[in-house]
């Protein structure tokens, strides 16, 4: 994976072990977590144990795909993350995703750093479709699909049956915007 990529208020970067703590504090925000768990933090052993380790095997398993953590470009501060990778459902889509601190949203950062992950996906990757899911209710992430391109394609019970929405941009819809 290449360790850098550049936006124009953000460094996106590998994560290393010390960032343990930037984990733990995004979780930490019951806002943040509202529309993945219902609003509970991540404790921290499990991203010890379990986020650290998945991160770190992304790099070793994936070309040029995974999970980079969000730098302020201005600040030095760690404001999220962002990922492409294969969606578990069905490997043969890339599967974009975004989470960050609250501070910072509003400014239209998850909508910069998705399409910078997007560009990397279809220009670098070759990728054939980039999806995104979200809790039907996630209005804020919804309308950071559109922003970037997306489109709704269908809303489906995932695990335990609980409704998700998916979103969608086709190889050839990218270039074809272009
Ligand atoms: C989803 C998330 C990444 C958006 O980040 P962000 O940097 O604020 O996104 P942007 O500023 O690029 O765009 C947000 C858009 O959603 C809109 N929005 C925000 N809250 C909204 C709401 N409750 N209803 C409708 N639209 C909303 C904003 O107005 C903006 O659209 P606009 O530019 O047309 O005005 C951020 O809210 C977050 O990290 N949430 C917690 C984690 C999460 O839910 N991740 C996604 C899981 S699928």
């Amino acid at each position: 994976m290449k360790v850098y990529l550049n936006t124009p208020r953000l460094i996106l970067r590998q994560f290393t072990v010390a960032d343990v703590d930037n984990l733990v504090d995004l979780d930490s925000d019951p806002k943040v977590t509202l529309y993945i768990n219902g609003g509970e933090p991540t404790p921290r052993d499990y991203i010890v144990e379990q986020v650290m380790p998945r991160i770190m095997q992304y790099y070793k398993e994936l070309d040029r795909q995974g999970i980079w953590a969000a730098i302020e470009r201005t600040s030095g501060s760690f404001i999220g993350w962002f990922h492409l990778r294969p969606n578990r459902a069905n490997p043969d889509e890339i599967e974009l995703g975004y989470r960050l601190k609250q501070k910072y949203w509003g400014q239209g950062f998850a909508t910069e750093g998705s399409l910078e992950l997007i560009k990397k996906g279809f220009e670098e990757l070759n990728v054939q479709v980039i999806v995104a899911i979200a809790d039907p209710s996630n209005a804020a992430s919804r309308r950071v699909m559109e922003k970037a391109g997306l489109s709704f394609v269908e809303e489906f019970p995932e695990a335990d049956d609980f409704l998700v929405v998916k979103y969608a941009l086709r190889q050839q819809d990218y270039f074809g915007g272009k």
